[in-house]
């Protein structure tokens, strides 16, 4: 199977990997190829593709967000220059979202600007993070500080990628796929909905669509001077629970994040924007259903917690409360319920 998605200076190919390199390596001429890892991809990822890419250089990074740093370009690039990569020569990014922006930031820098692909190997980076230009490392504690807007020159997808994911990884990625239908293409919102169980969708199909929303919207604003913007639903909110959750000892993903952002920003839609309000809450009722998880399992870390079990400090009257009351999971799912009903 395989499907191509074209936006104005390059090709979302999906299908399988060892294929859509392997033409695209056969279409284009390199002095010297890299591919930038980390420890996952590395194991998983580079067995699917190390035929096609014999004698490609391997540039290795740690996985996680706090690796999106100068330092990190720092070894990238020391690594091209010692393995003597030119101008002509081609990075491949080999993983999810802080692979793509970083690698891609690191060869758009190099040299004034090398060709690079986007492979990318998460859910979220699959349907939204490698296509749509946007490249930058963190700097001084902020998200995306330093970067550019560069277009790679293909991004290659493959679904079976999403095998060695945990699920708590591919939920991330799928809030991003309810985003891209709840602000574009209701169609897909009624699909993802109608499924049940969401992990049974047929990834291949669904993830082309999602890429279809995206590629819609960065093709007509491809530097978010306006209509880029719908992306950001559930995000002003959502950054700002990522961010709080990244000071305690179990930080959210940040689809996780964006999840709680859209079920805020619903509410936010009826109150400023007209949504009606039963829209609202099927929204709402379908997210928390998903997530509900993620917010308890945030609770639990919570310094003040003693042996695993939440603790809460309760009212027992008025001008009256006790401390050290626990809760089960069953019992805060109802109170978040019950809270959403009240809101
Ligand atoms: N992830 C939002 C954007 O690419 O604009």
């Amino acid at each position: 199977m395989k499907k191509e998605i074209a936006l104005p200076d390059y090709n979302v190919e999906l299908g399988p990997i060892g294929t859509t390199l392997a033409q695209y390596l056969a279409q284009h001429t390199y002095s010297k190829i890299c591919v930038l890892v980390d420890e996952h991809t590395k194991l998983h990822c580079i067995p699917l593709i190390e035929e096609v890419l014999s004698g490609a250089l391997l540039i290795e990074i740690k996985s996680g967000e706090h690796q999106k740093t100068l330092d990190s370009c720092r070894h990238i690039w020391s690594s091209m220059v010692d393995g003597k990569m030119d101008r002509h020569s081609l990075m491949i990014n080999l993983g999810g979202g802080v692979i793509g922006d970083m690698g891609g930031y690191a060869a758009s820098c190099y040299m004034r600007g090398i060709d690079f692909i986007q492979i990318p190997t998460t859910l979220l980076s699959q349907v939204d993070a490698s296509v749509g230009g946007k490249l930058a490392i963190d700097f001084m504690g902020y998200k995306n500080f330093i970067g550019l807007f560069a277009n790679p020159s293909a991004v290659l997808v493959d679904p079976s990628f999403l095998e060695t994911l945990s699920h708590r990884e591919l939920r991330s990625g799928y809030a991003e796929m309810i985003k891209h239908g709840l602000i574009q293409n209701k169609e897909i919102w009624d699909r993802l909905l109608g499924l049940g169980d969401w992990r049974k969708m047929d990834w291949y199909e669904e993830i082309y669509q999602s890429i279809k929303v995206k590629k819609e919207v960065v093709t007509i604003d491809p530097k978010e001077s306006g209509l880029r913007k719908i992306l950001n639903f559930g995000h002003t909110i959502g950054h700002a629970i990522e961010s709080i959750a990244l000071t305690t000892n179990q930080p959210l993903q940040h689809g996780e994040a964006i999840g709680f952002g859209m079920m805020a920003e619903a509410h936010l839609s009826v109150t400023k924007n007209g949504l009606p309000l039963e829209k609202a809450e099927s929204i709402l009722n379908y997210l928390k259903k998903i997530y509900t998880d993620a917010i308890i399992g945030l609770m639990r870390s919570d310094k003040k917690n003693k042996g695993g079990e939440i603790l809460f400090a309760l009212l027992d009257g008025i001008g009256s409360s006790t401390y050290d009351v626990t809760a089960t999971d069953q019992e805060i799912e109802e109170c978040l319920r019950m809270t959403h009903k009240w809101m």
